[in-house]
C-alpha cells in the first residue's frame, strides 16, 4: 500500500511565496509519489476570521491557488475541512487523551499570552477556545486519514510534534496501534523564506510577496525588500542579502551562479537586483496566476471539485473513526 501525505492550509488571507515554496511545493512533489489528501482548514481560520464575505472568499482564493500551483484533483482528495464531519467527533474524542498542559505550550498560545502580558491586560484575553486547542483539530486533520507525512514549514512542526504526542496516549492506553502516528515533512532549503524586511515571510509581519497578484503589484512589491544602504559600486555578499535567497528559488542554477558573482564583483545595485528577481519571479507565476483568475472565474465548478472530494475522503475518514470508537468500547 501506498504511504499517506496530508496537509492543509488555512484559509486566513492571500496565499505567498513562503506557503508556496513551504508547503504547497513540497506537497505536490510528494503527490507524485504518495496516496495525497490535500484540504483547506476553514474552521481552523474561523478561530481569527470573523467576517463571513471575507471568510467565504478566502476559502476559494486557497482552493484556487491549489490548483491553479498544479493539484490534480483526479489524483489527490482535495477537500475542505468543514466538509468532514468526522474530524470534528475524533477532535472530541482526542480532548479525552490530551492534557491541558500540553495545549498550554501550543506556540500560537503562549505568544497570545505573552503579547497580553507585556501590554498589561488579562492573561488569556483574545484566547478563544478555538486558539486554545488548534493543536487537536490538527491533530484530529493528520490522524482520520492514517497520514504517514506532513508536509509543513518549520513553524508547524511544533504541531505534529502534539499530534504525535496525543495518538501515543491513544495507543499507549489501549496496548495496541489505534492510530498512525504522523511524521513531519520540512523541506530543510525552503523550511524558512525570508520576507520584504528579511524577517519569515508572513501574513502577520505584512512583509510577504503574494502568488497571484496582477504584475504591475507583483513588481511593485518586489521593489520594496529592504536593502541596506551598499553602493552601487560595493561588491556585495549574496549570502547576505534576501533578494538573493528569493532569486534562488525561481533561477535555474546557470542564472543563480552569474548573479552570485555579479554581486561579488561589485557594480551591480540593489534596483536592479530586485529587476532581476522580478523577471524570474513573473517568469514562473505568470502562468499560474492565469489558471488562477480562470479558475476564480468559475466558483461552482470549483466548488464541485471540492465536493467530489470530500465525498472521496468520508468513506476513509469514517473507517479510522470506527476503529477507533471500537478500540475505546463506544463502537
Ligand atoms: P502565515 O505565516 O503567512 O500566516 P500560514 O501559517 O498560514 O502562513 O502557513 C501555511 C503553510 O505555509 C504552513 O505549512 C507554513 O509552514 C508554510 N509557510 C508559511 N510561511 C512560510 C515561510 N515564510 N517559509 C516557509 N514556509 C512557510
Ligand atoms: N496549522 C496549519 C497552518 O497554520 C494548517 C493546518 C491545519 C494543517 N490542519 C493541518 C497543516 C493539518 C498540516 C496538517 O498552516
Amino acid at each position: 500500500m501506498k504511504k499517506i501525505s496530508l496537509t492543509g492550509i488555512k484559509p486566513t488571507g492571500d496565499l505567498h511565496i513562503g506557503n508556496y515554496f513551504g508547503a504547497i511545493k513540497p506537497a505536490l512533489e510528494l503527490a507524485k509519489e504518495y496516496d495525497a489528501r490535500y484540504f483547506i482548514a476553514d474552521y481552523h481560520a474561523l478561530n481569527s476570521m470573523k467576517d463571513p464575505k471575507e471568510l467565504n472568499s478566502t476559502i476559494r482564493q486557497v482552493a484556487a491557488g491549489w490548483l491553479a500551483s498544479g493539484l490534480d484533483p483526479e489524483k489527490v482528495i482535495f477537500y475542505r475541512q468543514s466538509s468532514i464531519p468526522e474530524v470534528f467527533e475524533l477532535t472530541a474524542m482526542l480532548m479525552a487523551f490530551t492534557s491541558k498542559g500540553l495545549m498550554n505550550r501550543a506556540h500560537a498560545y503562549k505568544a497570545q499570552v505573552q503579547e497580553n502580558n507585556e501590554k498589561g491586560d488579562d492573561t488569556d484575553a483574545g484566547v478563544n477556545m478555538g486558539l486554545f486547542t488548534y493543536p487537536i483539530l490538527m491533530a484530529a486533520d493528520i490522524i482520520i486519514f492514517d497520514s504517514d507525512i506532513v508536509p509543513v514549514g518549520k513553524d508547524q512542526v511544533q504541531h505534529i510534534e502534539m499530534a504525535q504526542d496525543i495518538a501515543q496516549s491513544v495507543n499507549a492506553n489501549y496496548g495496541q496501534q489505534v492510530l498512525k502516528i504522523p511524521q513531519a515533512g520540512v523541506q530543510e532549503d525552503a523550511a524558512v523564506i525570508p520576507g520584504l524586511d528579511g524577517r519569515k515571510m508572513s501574513k502577520s509581519y505584512n512583509n510577504v510577496i503574494p502568488l497571484f497578484v496582477p504584475e504591475k503589484i507583483l513588481r511593485k512589491t518586489i521593489m520594496r525588500i529592504v536593502t541596506n544602504s551598499q553602493s552601487v559600486e560595493e561588491p556585495k555578499n549574496p549570502d547576505e542579502s534576501q533578494i538573493y535567497q528569493l532569486y534562488k528559488l525561481f533561477a535555474d542554477n546557470d542564472e543563480q551562479a552569474a548573479l552570485a558573482s555579479r554581486y561579488r564583483n561589485g557594480g551591480m545595485g540593489w534596483g536592479e537586483a530586485k529587476e532581476e528577481l522580478f523577471r524570474v519571479v513573473n517568469r514562473t507565476l505568470s502562468p499560474m496566476r492565469e489558471r488562477y483568475d480562470a479558475i476564480m472565474a468559475d466558483i461552482p465548478s470549483l466548488d464541485k471539485i471540492l465536493q467530489n472530494g470530500a465525498e472521496k475522503a468520508r468513506p476513509i475518514a469514517a473507517s479510522v473513526l470506527k476503529r477507533f470508537r471500537k478500540a475505546a468500547g463506544v463502537d
